[in-house]
């Protein structure tokens, strides 16, 4: 069960280890997998080596922790995260965004790749998170509130910080990348949709769909980090196009979009103020 004993000892673990303050976390999703070669002089720490860190064991996901400088901020980068799909639980997928609070982050992006729902959008795309919709009524609050975490009902009004919305536009025009807004559907996977769902989740609002992000955001959200999304559309969503989904296809996308991706939080990055 979280608590805040547990995001200590895993906090103190790791501060032994690297220099502080940090500015900002990132969770490399597909498509940034490898984004964490760009740190200066990282110090990497092992999942498997921290208290409380199960290994990530998804398909294109590393298992570690990264620290170091880029665009001239403390950095620290979590290389794979935890899914539910893995069985792994909310509380378990969030409990690394309560660690990096301890450790003194303020900001926190989250990357991920996403199927579009939004027929206007295009596979290679990304996409600017506004919001989310998560049907499944697990959280990671669910249990006892930690108030020394956040407050037991959190606001998520403005989960995803205006302020770096923002600041994404900006530096997507500046760059002159495309950058889709929309809302994210949270799915459990690990089956893609069915088309019908894809249907459903459309009429609700829906822009794109994953299996990730929202256990952290919540957690983000409940522990008072700002928060920026960004998602990689890697595929139409099922249903759209006369084809079966694949994950070989999903991570191949991943893989062509990730310069664009990489070169849109780089900007981020060097122009976030703390
Ligand atoms: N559905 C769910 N998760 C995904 C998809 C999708 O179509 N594409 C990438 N992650």
């Amino acid at each position: 069960m979280l608590s805040y004993n547990r995001v200590k000892t895993s906090a103190r673990f790791i501060l032994n280890q690297i220099e502080t303050p940090l500015d900002i976390a990132i969770i490399l999703g597909s498509g940034l997998g490898a984004y964490h070669e760009r740190l200066e002089n990282p110090v990497r720490i092992s999942y498997e080596d921290i208290p409380d860190f199960p290994p990530a064991t998804a398909l294109g996901h590393k298992s570690m922790l990264a620290f170091g400088k880029l665009g001239g901020k403390s950095v620290a980068m979590m290389c794979g995260r935890y899914h539910c799909y893995e069985g792994y639980t909310m509380e378990q997928s969030a409990f690394p965004v309560y660690v990096l609070k301890e450790l003194g982050v303020k900001v926190i992006i989250v990357t991920n790749a996403t199927g579009c729902i939004n027929t206007s959008f295009n596979a290679g795309e990304l996409m600017l998170i506004t919001d989310h919709i998560k049907l499944v009524s697990d959280s990671p609050l669910r249990g006892k509130n930690y108030d020394e975490l956040g407050p037991r009902f959190n606001d998520m009004t403005y989960a995803y910080t205006p302020r770096l919305q923002r600041l994404a536009r900006d530096a997507a025009k500046r760059l002159g990348i495309t950058l889709r807004e929309g809302v994210y559907a949270y799915m459990p996977g690990p089956s893609y949709e069915t088309p019908a769902e894809i249907r459903a989740l459309r009429t609700l609002g829906a822009d794109a769909v994953g299996m990730s992000t929202v256990a952290e955001v919540i957690a983000a959200s409940h522990c008072g980090l700002e928060v920026l999304g960004v998602s990689l559309l890697t595929n139409m969503a099922a249903g759209i196009l006369d084809k079966p989904l694949t994950h070989s296809e999903v991570l191949e996308a991943g893989n062509k979009g990730s310069q664009t991706l990489s070169a849109l939080i780089d900007h981020i990055i060097s122009e976030i103020e703390g």
